[in-house]
């Protein structure tokens, strides 16, 4: 079925997902099968919503087109990985980025630099070659990857963003800097007591 926005487009776009969806499943048996840990809680996957690429667009101010749509933003394809460790996060990035036809264009570090908000995620741009019909295509993905517990934050934060009327937010807006700076603290605490669990690691 075509799609009115992003036509054909949409073939490269889910094709794109397929192909780093497939990636992650051969790095968690290939983890497994190395008796390490599965470093992968779950991964989710979406093409951004017309709607929501069409106000993207308009805010950076640019033409609402297709064109620029899929090479001036680079989430029209996105794939979030949710890891329990902190560690994990830097096992599946590292791991990525080791494949040859995956070029890294933009690589955001966030838990090493939170956003001052108190966000926490690692964000890579990839850019990488569909073969559609004997036509090269290049395609961006942005892959963000996170704790269960900086997803959680991320979700709430996200709501207040879409929120109108919010009748004290700069008390809100407090209170979820402390939260995300508790759960840096648990998330670290986490991993610490893993190890001790877990000594041979
Ligand atoms: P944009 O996609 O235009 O934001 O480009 P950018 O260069 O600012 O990219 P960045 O890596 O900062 O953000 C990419 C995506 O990460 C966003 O589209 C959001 O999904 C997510 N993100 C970034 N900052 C925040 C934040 O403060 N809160 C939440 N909940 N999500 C964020
Ligand atoms: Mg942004």
């Amino acid at each position: 079925m075509e799609n009115s926005f992003y036509k054909d487009s949409i073939v490269l776009l889910e094709g794109a997902i397929s192909d780093i969806t497939s990636k992650l499943d051969i790095i968690r048996k290939y983890k497994i099968s190395k008796n390490d840990r599965d470093p992968i809680e779950y991964i989710t996957t979406r093409v951004k919503s017309e709607e929501s690429m069409k106000e993207k667009l308009k805010r950076k101010n640019l033409d609402v087109t297709l064109q620029n749509a899929l090479t001036k933003i680079f989430d029209a394809a996105g794939i979030r990985i949710i890891c329990a460790y902190i560690d994990d996060v830097y096992i599946v990035a590292e791991m990525l980025k080791k494949y040859k036809d995956l070029k890294v264009v933009k690589e955001k570090d966030y838990i090493k630099n939170p956003k001052p908000n108190g966000y926490r995620s690692y964000h890579i741009v990839f850019e990488l070659s569909l073969d559609l019909a004997g036509e090269i295509n290049n395609v961006y993905v942005e892959i963000q990857i996170r704790t269960i517990a900086m997803d959680f934050w991320s979700n709430l934060e996200h709501q207040m963003k879409y929120k109108k009327n919010i009748k004290n937010p700069e008390f809100i807006a407090s209170e979820l800097k402390r939260c995300a700076d508790e759960i840096a603290t648990t998330d670290l605490n986490m991993q610490t007591i893993r190890k001790m669990i877990n000594t041979e690691e």
